[in-house]
């Protein structure tokens, strides 16, 4: 039967179909397993950095310059393995959130099994940052209590485009974060490889929630499309501003008091951040996402 001829709802699926084959085709070409393919056996350098120094949170600062470069690679060792921990927590939640999207959909589906390899996928993914984070002797790092309560909230009732949005914030600040380490010769070697790791597997799912978002508001009304959109807003600032830990600063020997407040009116991080985010942005726009409420969201996130 020729394609012009079916259904609209059936061209569709038939769509998403392919794309979820092909997805598993790619996946199938090119996989890690962090447990073999990551050094975790050789002793951490502290000659390293453990993110680029740019992305530090106090890059740019009073502090910053007055910092040795020794306590500079130990932030950034410290800031690297918090995101590395926040990366965790919101994996445990996507995790469920994926499952629980597809519990009675049609395991003979391609979509079904890309759905699952995602999740495999983000289960590695834990463990990898989890060494990872241990390996830089970090501790481990967890948003704050009421923030850990609200994604608990949010992994057991979010559904369609909030969760698929969610899932696409979190994972393209990360992407635009690990870019940069991945190919830094002064952050240490097996974060560059983590890194890498995570880049290289992350971009089949923010193709996969990219396609999932734009589906689901297929036929949202006004309604739901503005609700929608203030709790994605809401979820990806709560992801935002929980990367950095507020405990790294004293785990890296400095004056938390003085580092928080260079840390929230540093403009070289929040334009960093604003810049990197913008194809982001472009995208949510596109969506029709960024309604008032979630733009100023957004922006006090610094992420536009
Ligand atoms: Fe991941
Ligand atoms: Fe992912």
């Amino acid at each position: 039967m020729a394609s012009s001829t079916l259904r609209p709802e059936d061209q569709d699926r038939l769509d998403e179909q392919d794309v979820a084959r092909r997805l598993l085709d790619s996946s199938a070409k090119l996989s890690y397993d962090p447990v073999t393919e990551v050094d975790w056996d050789t002793p951490l350098d502290k000659d390293f950095h453990g993110a680029s120094p740019e992305w530090s949170t106090l890059y740019g600062t009073a502090y910053w310059n007055e910092l040795t470069d020794a306590q500079r690679k130990e932030l950034t060792r410290q800031e690297a393995a918090s995101v590395a921990s926040t990366g965790i927590w919101f994996e445990m939640i996507l995790q469920q959130m994926v499952l629980r999207d597809i519990y009675t959909t049609d395991a003979t589906d391609p979509r079904f099994q890309w759905a699952l390899t995602e999740i495999a996928d983000e289960c590695r993914h834990s463990i990898m940052f989890a060494r990872g984070a241990a390996k830089l002797g970090a501790p481990a790092y967890r948003p704050r209590r009421a923030v850990v309560e609200l994604g608990r909230a949010f992994k057991t009732l979010a559904f369609g485009e909030a969760a698929y949005a969610a899932i696409l914030v979190a994972e393209e600040v990360l992407d635009v974060m690990q870019r940069d380490w991945m190919r830094d010769e002064r952050v240490a070697p097996f974060v560059r490889t983590i890194n890498n790791i995570h880049v290289v597997e992350e971009s089949r799912h923010m193709k996969f929630a990219r396609d999932e978002t734009r589906k689901r508001l297929r036929h949202a009304g006004p309604l739901r499309r503005q609700l929608n959109a203030f709790v994605i807003a809401v979820a990806s600032y709560f992801i935002v501003t929980s990367m950095v830990n507020r405990k790294v600063y004293e785990n890296a020997g400095l004056d938390t008091r003085r580092a928080l407040a260079e840390a929230g009116s540093n403009e070289h991080h929040k334009s960093l951040m604003r810049s990197s985010c913008s194809g982001l942005m472009e995208f949510l726009a596109s969506a029709r996402l960024l309604t008032k409420p979630a733009l100023a969201l957004y922006k006090r996130a610094n992420l536009i």
